[in-house]
């Protein structure tokens, strides 16, 4: 790796983290940071990123390294780079650079890894070659988190305590990202009125986060069918009756995300059904935020947008019905079908490789309600969390027209009201939010959510 731009307090911070896990399990750890995955040809590779659970102790983002943890202290394993190397990939830092910078208590080649393994506790990576290496260099077959056995639950959960609740440096570093997210949002707005395809919008937006020399947090939707929720199409032309749905996130070079969506309309102006929905949505989305603070249940908060959106669709006559009712029957996931959001940190849906280890409060397991089972965070709200709120309203042919929710809520449905509000596809309003001791800061304020604020953006074109 070459000469990273890190924080003077980085190795503090490192330091601090390592010295609380400390405090919450004796074991020692082991945690790999992964390594390339190659495409046609060794030397060509997909794009690296290393293991956040190694990342949030490390800080960076090293290739074919490992760390051991123990009673505070870091250990780095991982080898220079061979004198031939720097042919193809420039001068390199070395270990002993990169253990100065992190501040590890000691630095030695991977082969010296496998005398330190035992007694040890780790997390499975993602990376198949790794995760093999893992399994030999520890002698035994390491579960994945979800069938973790007492030995790794222990360290899972001192790691989930940990990364649930973020420090300066993480949050310093989610704001870095908000930041550089907003902007392409508001580049993606103004390129629409002289882009043809919804490639040449996710261009636009994607191009702000390169610029900045960061990456994206997950796979951007970019679409004019935001019914299609993780939709990764970009061919669709631009027609000026539609909306587009830019779910656009940037990662900053040390790892950590941000996740934001905006819809707006393709014209500069939205019809006076979309201004209807799109009003709404905000609406649960502002009383939501509103509502969050330390203490309160991510749960009630899910429920409390369900509600909004009942009530106002009830209003606008697509449901009939007591709001209470409709919510207890999950007639609001046929339009609003997933969670209220989710947490955010080292990854846009942070810590899901544990399973809802870290989204679930302990004795808390997955409802399978229809309007409850993709709720990804069920603890309460605590200081230092970042969590998303992004409500939606979607159109989806698969549930609309599936028969058993057509026949469970023929009652409820006013299908012809419905089909006048055929130019909103789908909408989702997505901030990022930081929980605060009395309250919230919304990381992603500086984009403007209000319509007539999303209007002027879209028309300002430069
Ligand atoms: N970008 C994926 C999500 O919002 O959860
Ligand atoms: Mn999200
Ligand atoms: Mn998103």
């Amino acid at each position: 790796m070459q000469t990273p731009t890190v924080s003077q307090t980085l190795s503090t911070t490192l330091q601090h983290r390592r010295k609380r896990l400390a405090e919450l399990t004796e074991t020692p750890a082991i945690l790999w940071s992964g390594g390339y995955i190659s495409r046609n040809f060794p030397a060509n590779t997909f794009p690296f990123r290393a293991s956040s659970h190694f990342l949030y102790f490390a800080g960076l983002p090293l290739v074919n390294a490992a760390i051991r943890l123990e009673a505070g202290k870091l250990e780095l394993f991982m080898d220079d780079a061979p004198p031939e190397a720097s042919l193809w990939h420039g001068e390199e830092l070395t270990r002993s650079q990169i253990a100065t910078i992190i501040g590890a208590d000691r630095a030695y080649p991977l082969t010296e890894l496998a005398s330190k393994t035992a007694n040890t506790v780790t997390i499975a990576v993602q990376d198949s070659k790794t995760y093999q290496q893992q399994c030999q260099i520890l002698q035994r077959n390491v579960p994945y988190p979800q069938q973790a056995k007492e030995q790794d639950v222990d360290l899972i959960k001192a790691i989930v305590t940990l990364r649930l609740c973020h420090d300066a440096e993480a949050i310093r570093e989610l704001k870095k990202s908000a930041t550089v997210a907003v902007e392409a949002h508001k580049a993606g707005m103004r390129a629409t009125a002289t882009a043809k395809t919804e490639a040449e919008v996710r261009g636009a937006m994607e191009g702000v986060i390169f610029a900045h020399n960061m990456t994206t947090s997950y796979n951007s939707i970019v679409t004019v069918h935001g019914e299609v929720l993780h939709n990764e199409e970009y061919h669709h032309a631009l027609q000026p009756e539609d909306l587009i749905l830019a779910d656009v996130g940037a990662e900053t070079s040390l790892g950590w995300a941000s996740d934001i969506t905006r819809t707006w309309a393709v014209s500069g102006k939205f019809s006076p059904t979309q201004r209807d929905i799109y009003n709404l949505v905000l609406i649960a989305h502002d009383t939501c935020i509103a509502n969050m603070r330390p203490g309160v249940e991510y749960r009630d908060i899910h429920l409390l947008a369900a509600k909004i959106i009942a009530e106002g669709l009830v209003d606008l006559g697509i449901l009939k019905g007591n709001p209470a009712d409709l919510v207890e029957m999950d007639a609001h996931a046929l339009f609003f079908p997933h969670g209220i959001g989710h947490i955010l940190g080292l990854d846009v849906h942070d810590m899901e490789d544990l399973g809802d280890l870290a989204g679930y409060e302990p004795g808390r397991t997955r409802s399978d309600r229809f309007g409850l089972g993709y709720l990804r965070l069920d603890r309460p709200l605590r200081s230092g969390m970042v969590v998303t709120i992004e409500p939606g309203f979607y159109q989806v042919p698969a549930i609309l027209n599936n028969p058993s929710f057509r026949d469970r809520y023929r009652g409820v449905i006013n299908w012809d009201k419905l089909a006048q509000f055929g130019d909103v596809r789908g909408i989702r309003i997505e901030d990022d939010v930081l929980i605060t001791e009395t309250g919230t800061e919304v990381l992603t304020a500086n984009l403007p959510n209000k319509l007539t604020e999303i209007e002027t953006l879209v028309n300002s074109r430069s």
